[in-house]
Protein backbone atom coordinates (compact mmCIF):
# COMPACT_ATOMS: atom_id res chain seq x y z
CA UNK A 1 0.00 0.00 0.00
CA UNK A 2 1.72 3.35 -1.19
CA UNK A 3 1.97 6.07 1.90
CA UNK A 4 3.04 9.44 -0.23
CA UNK A 5 4.70 11.75 1.80
CA UNK A 6 5.75 15.74 0.45
CA UNK A 7 8.74 15.42 -1.08
CA UNK A 8 9.17 18.80 -2.54
CA UNK A 9 7.31 21.17 -4.86
CA UNK A 10 7.19 21.60 -8.67
CA UNK A 11 8.21 24.72 -8.45
CA UNK A 12 11.89 24.07 -7.14
CA UNK A 13 12.14 21.73 -9.54
CA UNK A 14 14.15 23.05 -13.00
CA UNK A 15 14.77 20.46 -15.47
CA UNK A 16 18.05 19.69 -16.00
CA UNK A 17 19.57 20.60 -12.09
CA UNK A 18 19.01 17.97 -9.86
CA UNK A 19 17.35 18.49 -6.48
CA UNK A 20 18.61 16.85 -2.92
CA UNK A 21 15.90 16.29 -0.47
CA UNK A 22 15.44 14.32 2.78
CA UNK A 23 12.09 12.86 3.06
CA UNK A 24 11.97 11.27 6.68
CA UNK A 25 15.86 11.10 6.88
CA UNK A 26 16.31 9.57 3.29
CA UNK A 27 17.85 11.21 1.31
CA UNK A 28 16.43 11.65 -2.29
CA UNK A 29 17.65 13.36 -5.81
CA UNK A 30 14.29 14.38 -7.25
CA UNK A 31 14.53 15.42 -11.37
CA UNK A 32 12.38 17.27 -13.68
CA UNK A 33 12.19 16.54 -17.39
CA UNK A 34 9.30 18.11 -18.65
CA UNK A 35 6.17 17.88 -17.04
CA UNK A 36 7.66 14.55 -15.13
CA UNK A 37 9.44 14.46 -12.26
CA UNK A 38 11.35 11.46 -11.15
CA UNK A 39 13.24 10.14 -7.74
CA UNK A 40 15.90 7.88 -7.05
CA UNK A 41 18.44 7.54 -4.00
CA UNK A 42 20.75 10.18 -3.51
CA UNK A 43 23.66 7.78 -3.05
CA UNK A 44 25.30 6.29 -5.87
CA UNK A 45 25.73 2.89 -5.70
CA UNK A 46 29.60 2.43 -6.29
CA UNK A 47 30.71 4.44 -3.41
CA UNK A 48 30.04 7.71 -1.76
CA UNK A 49 28.60 10.39 -3.96
CA UNK A 50 25.77 12.27 -4.04
CA UNK A 51 24.26 12.23 -7.25
CA UNK A 52 22.11 15.12 -6.82
CA UNK A 53 25.51 16.89 -7.60
CA UNK A 54 26.06 15.19 -10.83
CA UNK A 55 25.25 16.08 -14.61
CA UNK A 56 22.16 15.22 -15.71
CA UNK A 57 21.10 14.89 -19.58
CA UNK A 58 17.62 13.90 -20.29
CA UNK A 59 16.87 10.74 -18.26
CA UNK A 60 20.56 10.04 -17.55
CA UNK A 61 22.69 11.61 -14.43
CA UNK A 62 26.41 11.18 -14.32
CA UNK A 63 28.02 10.46 -10.79
CA UNK A 64 30.10 13.47 -10.78
CA UNK A 65 32.82 10.78 -8.61
CA UNK A 66 33.78 8.29 -11.29
CA UNK A 67 30.95 9.49 -14.16
CA UNK A 68 29.01 6.39 -13.33
CA UNK A 69 25.69 6.92 -14.91
CA UNK A 70 21.97 5.91 -13.71
CA UNK A 71 18.62 6.08 -15.55
CA UNK A 72 16.33 8.34 -13.71
CA UNK A 73 13.25 6.53 -14.42
CA UNK A 74 14.00 3.16 -12.94
CA UNK A 75 17.69 3.50 -10.88
CA UNK A 76 19.28 0.98 -13.46
CA UNK A 77 23.00 1.41 -13.26
CA UNK A 78 23.62 2.16 -17.18
CA UNK A 79 27.36 3.02 -17.26
CA UNK A 80 30.71 1.61 -15.44
CA UNK A 81 31.41 1.46 -12.95
CA UNK A 82 28.29 2.06 -11.29
CA UNK A 83 26.92 -1.99 -12.11
CA UNK A 84 24.14 -1.51 -9.26
CA UNK A 85 21.27 -0.59 -9.32
CA UNK A 86 19.92 2.55 -7.11
CA UNK A 87 16.40 2.61 -5.58
CA UNK A 88 14.10 4.13 -7.70
CA UNK A 89 10.85 5.91 -6.04
CA UNK A 90 7.45 6.53 -7.10
CA UNK A 91 6.34 9.63 -7.85
CA UNK A 92 2.69 11.06 -7.80
CA UNK A 93 2.07 15.02 -8.71
CA UNK A 94 -1.08 16.65 -7.00
CA UNK A 95 -1.00 19.96 -8.35
CA UNK A 96 2.19 21.87 -7.25
CA UNK A 97 3.10 19.29 -4.68
CA UNK A 98 5.30 16.26 -5.31
CA UNK A 99 5.12 12.97 -3.58
CA UNK A 100 7.13 10.35 -3.30
CA UNK A 101 5.44 6.52 -2.07
CA UNK A 102 7.60 6.26 1.97
CA UNK A 103 6.42 2.39 1.09
CA UNK A 104 9.14 2.08 -1.50
CA UNK A 105 12.21 2.32 1.48
S1 LIG B 1 30.91 6.98 -6.60
FE1 LIG B 1 29.50 7.07 -8.25
S2 LIG B 1 30.53 6.08 -9.90
FE2 LIG B 1 31.89 5.94 -8.23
Amino acid sequence: MARWVLATTLDRLVEGIPLLVSVEGEDVAVFRVGDEVYAIDDLCSHAQASLSEGEQRGYIIACPQHGGKFDIRSGRATRFPAVSSVRCYPVRLEGNAVLIDAEAW
